[in-house]
C-alpha cells in the first residue's frame, strides 16, 4: 500500500494535493467538497487588506477560455495547451466575516484535511492585523499571498506590485503568527528563486511558486480586450514548463519545502512536480474545468503507478528527477555518433518535414522523404513535425 501522506512543520497532510487558492475555495461549504474531492488541503480564496477591499466584487463575467471547447472530441477529450483568462481578485469577506468562514470550514472538515488561510495585505501594519486575526481562528495553516497580479493593477502595493517589500513583510508575519505559514510568491519576476530564498530567510515554513501569470486578448473586430478591458490570470496545463523550471531550480537551493503547481493537469503532473522537489503540489484551473472528484481520480492513478514502480511513499519520489536537471551549458553538445533517417514505410510525402528543415537536408523521392546526411544538423524538427511519426534518431 503506498504511503501518500506528507508532514510540514507537524502539519500531517493526508496526500500531497491541494485545492489552490480560487473560486473552488471561495467559501467553507466548497472548501469542504475540495477535501470530500480528495484533497489532502484546500487554500481559501485569499482576504485582501482593507486598501484592496475593491477586489471583494468580482467583474462579470470574470472567465474566458481560449482553445478549448474547439477540441475535436470535446467534452469527451479535454485539451492540454488552452489558456483560462480569469479576473477574480480576492474573497468577498470582511476581515469578520473571512475569519468566521475559516472556523467553519475547519468545524466542517475536521481531521480529514488541512484547512490554510489566505492572507494578502498592502502595508505590514495590514498584513499583521490580519496575521493577528487569523492567529485566533481553527485555521490549520496560514498563506501570505504576496503573488496575485491584479491588485498592484488596482493602484494598490500589494501581491506581485509589492515584490521590494517581500522580505520585510514576511518578517513581520513571521513575528505575529503563531500558525504554519507558506509564502506564495509570483513568477512574474525575472528571478523568483532569489524571491523564494527572502522567504525562507525571512522564516517561512514553505514557499508557495505556483502562482499565475497574467495577460490579455485583444478582438480585433472591436479592438477591444475580451471579456473585460484590464489584465486577467493568464494560464492552463501548457505552462507546467516554466513551473516546473521555477520548483526545479529552487529546490536545488532552498530548504524549506515547495508548494507546486502551475499547469497542472492529470496525475502524472503531481508525479513530475513532486520529482522536481516539491513537497505538495495544488490545482487551480485543473479542479475549475475538472470538477472536485478530480483529486481522488489523480490520488488513485498515482498510487497505481507507484505501487506498480515500488515507490512506496512520496519521499521515494521526492527531488528524483533533480540530478537529472542540470544546466545549459551542461548539456551534451552535438555528438558524431547520432543522426536521423526517415522511414520510407511509414513516410506519405505529405511535405509537412520540408517546410521546418532549415538546413535543406529532406528530400521528397518517389518512394518516400530522403535525408542527406551531409546536410542534416539532426537538429530533431522534422521527427517532431512529421504526422506518420517516420524520421528517427538514430546511433551509429
Ligand atoms: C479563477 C482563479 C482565481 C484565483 N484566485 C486566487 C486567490 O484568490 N489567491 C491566490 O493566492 N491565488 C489565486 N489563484 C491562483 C491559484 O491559487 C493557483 O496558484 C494557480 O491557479 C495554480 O495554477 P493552475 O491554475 O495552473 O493550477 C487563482 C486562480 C484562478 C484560476
Ligand atoms: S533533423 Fe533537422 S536538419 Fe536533419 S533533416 Fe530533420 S529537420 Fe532537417
Ligand atoms: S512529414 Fe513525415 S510523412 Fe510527411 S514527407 Fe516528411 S517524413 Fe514523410
Amino acid at each position: 500500500m503506498v504511503d501518500l501522506s506528507v508532514e510540514i512543520a507537524g502539519v500531517k497532510f493526508k496526500n500531497p494535493i491541494v485545492v489552490g487558492s480560487a473560486t473552488p475555495t471561495m467559501n467553507a461549504r466548497m472548501m469542504k467538497r475540495g477535501i470530500d474531492g480528495g484533497a489532502g488541503a484546500v487554500i481559501a480564496k485569499s482576504l485582501f487588506g482593507e486598501a484592496g477591499k475593491l477586489g471583494r466584487q468580482f467583474p462579470r463575467p470574470r472567465f474566458k477560455l481560449f482553445d478549448y471547447r474547439e477540441y475535436p472530441g470535446y467534452p469527451e477529450k479535454l485539451p492540454h495547451a488552452f489558456t483560462l483568462r480569469s479576473l477574480e481578485e480576492c474573497s468577498s469577506y470582511d476581515y469578520d466575516t473571512y475569519m468566521k468562514d475559516i472556523n467553519t470550514a475547519k468545524e466542517m472538515v475536521g481531521d480529514t484535511g488541512v484547512v490554510i488561510a489566505s492572507l494578502s495585505g498592502s502595508s505590514v501594519e495590514e498584513w499583521v492585523t490580519m496575521c493577528q486575526m487569523v492567529n485566533e481562528t481553527k485555521a490549520d495553516w496560514v498563506e501570505l499571498n504576496n503573488s496575485c497580479p491584479f491588485a498592484a493593477d488596482m493602484g494598490v502595493k500589494m501581491g506581485s506590485g509589492a515584490v521590494d517589500m517581500t522580505y520585510q513583510v514576511v518578517k513581520a508575519c513571521k513575528e505575529a503568527l503563531k500558525k504554519p505559514f507558506s509564502v506564495k510568491i509570483t513568477p512574474q519576476t525575472n528571478d523568483p528563486v532569489a524571491l523564494a530564498k527572502q522567504v525562507e530567510q525571512a522564516g517561512a515554513n514553505a514557499v508557495n511558486m505556483s502562482a499565475r501569470l497574467s495577460g490579455t486578448m485583444i478582438d480585433i473586430e472591436t479592438a477591444r480586450p475580451v471579456p473585460f478591458g484590464a489584465i486577467g490570470g493568464w494560464g492552463g496545463p501548457y505552462l507546467i514548463g516554466y513551473g516546473l523550471k521555477m520548483v526545479g531550480t529552487a529546490a536545488k537551493e532552498l530548504k524549506i519545502p515547495i508548494i507546486a503547481g502551475l499547469g497542472v493537469w492529470e496525475w502524472q503532473d503531481i508525479v513530475r512536480y513532486i520529482m522536481a522537489g516539491a513537497t505538495l503540489v495544488q490545482s487551480g484551473v485543473g479542479i475549475i474545468l475538472q470538477g472536485y472528484k478530480i483529486s481522488q481520480k489523480w490520488q488513485n492513478q498515482m498510487s497505481m503507478w507507484m505501487e506498480a514502480k515500488g515507490y512506496q511513499s512520496i519521499s521515494d519520489i521526492k527531488g528524483l528527477a533533480l540530478p537529472n536537471m542540470v544546466k545549459t551549458s551542461e548539456v551534451p553538445r552535438k555528438p558524431a555518433n547520432i543522426g536521423m533517417a526517415i522511414d520510407t514505410q511509414k513516410c506519405t510525402c505529405c511535405g509537412v518535414c520540408l517546410k521546418s528543415c532549415f538546413y535543406d537536408a529532406i528530400t521528397l523521392t518517389k518512394i518516400g522523404a530522403v535525408i542527406n546526411p551531409n546536410a542534416c544538423d539532426v537538429c530533431g524538427l522534422c521527427a517532431e513535425v512529421c504526422p506518420t511519426y517516420a524520421p528517427q534518431l538514430f546511433y551509429k
